[in-house]
């Protein structure tokens, strides 16, 4: 049925407002009786000198069961990008056919435009124009202009609506990470307290599964809404797929290699198909290529990494056979034992040549998960452990890049993480055991756009085992906001008042501030 969701009929509605002012001027009349096709708004990303992706995916029955939109013969659609919001001096234009291949996704790779400016895209198809959105270029290769840039992680539908992407839609960022969980895989019980809107369905495992539960996260007005304000730059944690998959191992070890590796096809091309990616992020069956940098002039090299599709097996596996991260007693030697990698060996070697190469004032290395070492007590037993999801489980990993920016004498290394639902800042030390060793890095995580923090009082017992942490909260929902210049990085956790207040209002809850050549936040 045909936005049986309320939001997605909210977002029909008003796509259909756009469609209809814009049909004043078009040459395309819109033809009776089919659904507006742009459901899911529009996005750009990964921005170039000269260009960048758009997107969109025309879907009339966005929750089509079938997981195909309510569409099967290929459609052909129109884009155009101007240099004014108004589209009236159209720079570039085109046509490409949206297939059923890719559940009629549309990744148009823009190129021969300005460096360093703002553009406006629009596309047409069925008689229909989509909403208009705002990309960007990046600056030429050697500028040193300013940015405002932005990053998200963790929006669970069911938790909540996405006040903090439009509160950063807002703020009119030149660019916008997504660092992982950008949907949830898995569907909380209808009993379970936890439900505030629903997924509608249960856990994704098929193709059509993951299509339908992108789509419905792409009805939403914030996140349509930061899509169309700002160029982005996508990266995956586990919930795109399974919580805590680990390469081609479920968290469930009833569940076989072969099985999940299909579920994993599954979910990296529904992902493929809902975000603004470059064909070169095309999957190849189970495989995808994410990993990716981005020079934004010489202020910034983004260093984009993949911490899911090319690990190691959990470690420290307990009796029980559970793959699922766990607090692992810290004598586990698979915690710290070299031949096991996050990264792999491929993406291990080239993270090392781009650090290696960058000319960047700053290096930002986006990614899914807290960086920094966290010794942890176990809530029943008050053990120390280390969680063995995140970096802890793959510390020799950890060294050998923290190793790789000391010998390539980095320009200002600061990480960008999620993953852990809260705010975080840390000092990454040469040696990640020893508090005395130099500091190598800077370490920043935002909190969730919505879903459910770690316990704060748990935490906040444990920090004194943790010198390195210069500040944790795990008590808000929000994003952080980020402005770049070549003598300062100023970074802004900001926090909703409630993700359950659809008007949810934002304030600061902490600013840092980075200067060159001096690893380690400085708060204000
Ligand atoms: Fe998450």
């Amino acid at each position: 049925m045909s936005g049986a969701v309320d939001p997605g009929r909210r977002r029909v509605l008003t796509g259909l407002a756009v469609a209809t002012a814009f049909s004043i001027l078009s040459p395309f009349a819109r033809s009776a009786g089919v659904d507006y096709p742009f459901t899911l708004g529009v996005a750009s990303g990964d921005p170039l000198p000269d260009g960048f992706v758009i997107w969109t995916r025309l879907a009339p029955v966005f929750n089509a069961v079938d997981g195909r939109g309510g569409l099967s013969r290929a459609v052909p659609v129109r884009w155009r990008v101007a240099s004014d919001a108004a589209m009236t001096r159209i720079v570039k234009q085109g046509e490409v056919m949206a297939t059923a291949r890719f559940a009629h996704a549309v990744h148009v790779e823009v190129a021969g435009l300005e460096a360093g400016r703002p553009y406006w895209y629009q596309f047409e198809g069925l008689g229909a124009q989509s909403p208009v959105g705002q990309s960007r270029t990046t600056p030429q290769v050697h500028a040193l202009a300013s940015a405002r840039l932005g990053f998200v992680s963790c929006s669970h539908w069911e938790r909540g609506y996405f006040s903090a992407y439009r509160h950063l839609a807002a703020e009119q960022p030149d660019l916008v990470f997504f660092l992982g969980d950008y949907i949830y895989d898995s569907s909380y019980a209808a009993d379970s307290g936890k439900v505030f809107r629903s997924h509608g369905s249960g856990n994704a495992v098929s193709l059509s599964d993951y299509r339908n539960r992108y789509a419905l996260y792409k009805t939403d007005p914030d996140l349509q809404a930061l899509h169309a304000a700002a160029p982005s730059v996508a990266t995956w944690d586990d919930h795109e797929v399974q919580n805590d998959y680990a390469n081609r191992w479920s968290q469930d070890p009833k569940i076989a290699v072969a099985q999940f590796l299909k579920q994993r096809a599954a979910a990296y091309q529904a992902y493929y198909e809902h975000m603004p990616l470059r064909a070169s992020s095309v999957p190849k069956g189970p495989d995808m290529r994410l990993y990716r940098r981005l020079d934004y002039g010489r202020l910034a090299r983004f260093h984009v990494l993949d911490g899911r599709q090319y690990r190691s097996e959990q470690p420290c596996i307990p009796a029980n056979g559970s793959h699922q991260g766990h607090v692992a007693a810290n004598t586990c030697s698979d915690l710290r034992a070299p031949g096991r990698t996050m990264l792999g060996w491929q993406q291990e070697a080239w993270l090392d040549q781009g650090f290696a190469q960058s000319k960047a004032q700053w290096n930002v290395i986006a990614q899914d998960l807290l960086v920094a070492p966290l010794t942890q007590r176990d809530l029943t037993s008050h053990k120390v452990g280390r969680w063995t999801d995140g970096w802890d489980g793959y510390m020799a990993n950890r060294s050998r890049m923290l190793a790789s920016i000391e010998r390539h004498r980095l320009s200002n290394p600061v990480f960008w993480g999620g993953d852990i639902h809260s705010f975080w800042t840390t000092d990454l030390h040469a040696d990640a055991n020893n508090p005395d060793s130099p500091i190598v890095a800077t370490e920043f995580v935002g909190s969730s756009v919505t879903s459910d923090g770690p316990p704060y009082d748990a935490f906040m017992q444990i920090m004194p085992l943790n010198p390195h942490v210069k500040f944790f909260d795990s008590r808000q929902r929000g994003y952080v906001s980020v402005e770049l210049e070549a003598s300062k990085m100023l970074t802004n956790f900001r926090v909703i008042t409630d993700p359950r207040d659809p008007a949810a209002t934002v304030s600061t809850l902490k600013s840092f501030v980075v200067e060159p050549g001096r690893a380690g936040a400085i708060a204000l």
